[in-house]
């Protein structure tokens, strides 16, 4: 990996804790929040899936939207609280290490990017919310393609737009199904592997597993 012209990184769940939102509301959902959690973000990615494979695309934030409502039905969840989570969705928090990585980075030569399935204005005001604005070179969103990750079109996008090739691509990911999709694609996928997950059998293999963004200082 000494060839590295480009870090990119996939934003929820890998910048943006994607449970913060359930957790910021952990006293009136009770126990179940974090069930909860995982459902609500195992429904939406698979709607995203299902959505490019039906060829039937809806942003992301409307498969947000739609996803939380069969949570909130599946886990009893008052509706009184769908506006709530929704707009916690829009401010999710980083994991506490990203901002210190992300301006250690900023000060090295690469390119930075944010590669994901979110739209330009969330993945914008996510940003913004986290004051990270000054941090990355592009945020490259799937919309920009139509297609939902793993489509090769949406890995494209950083090399069209830099010049580069797959392999000078250090690519982050915390969803191991996304960090195969860019390791098949041809990029050098580093799996951050923060809850000691198993990783899936997709006919790839990390080219590096951290715990967290910190580690990633160690190998670049
Ligand atoms: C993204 C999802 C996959 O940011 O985490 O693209």
């Amino acid at each position: 990996m000494n060839n590295i012209k480009a870090i990119i990184f996939d934003a929820y769940g890998t910048l943006f804790d994607v449970n913060s939102a359930a957790e910021k509301c952990k006293d009136k959902i009770g126990d179940k929040w974090e069930g909860f959690a995982n459902y609500w973000r195992t429904t939406q990615l698979e709607y995203t899936w299902l959505r490019s494979l039906m060829n039937r695309h809806k942003d992301f934030w409307q498969i947000t939207e739609d996803s939380l409502d069969k949570s909130m039905k599946a886990f009893e969840i008052d509706i009184s609280m769908k506006n709530e989570l929704l707009d916690l969705y829009k401010i999710l928090s980083t994991f506490s290490e990203v901002p210190e990585v992300l301006k250690k980075l900023k000060d090295k030569n690469y390119k930075l990017g944010i590669l994901s399935n979110g739209t330009p204005a969330l993945l914008n005001d996510l940003v913004k919310s986290n004051n990270l604005e000054n941090i990355f070179d592009n945020i490259f969103s799937i919309e920009e393609v139509g297609i939902y990750k793993p489509d090769s079109k949406v890995y494209d996008m950083p090399i069209k737009k830099y010049k580069i090739q797959k392999d000078e691509v250090a690519f982050l990911s915390a969803n191991t199904w996304d960090v195969s999709g860019g390791g098949n694609y041809g990029y050098n996928s580093i799996w951050v592997n923060r809850n000691d997950n198993i990783f899936d059998n997709l006919d790839y293999k990390p080219t590096e597993e951290v715990k967290n963004l910190k580690q990633l200082l160690d190998i670049i």
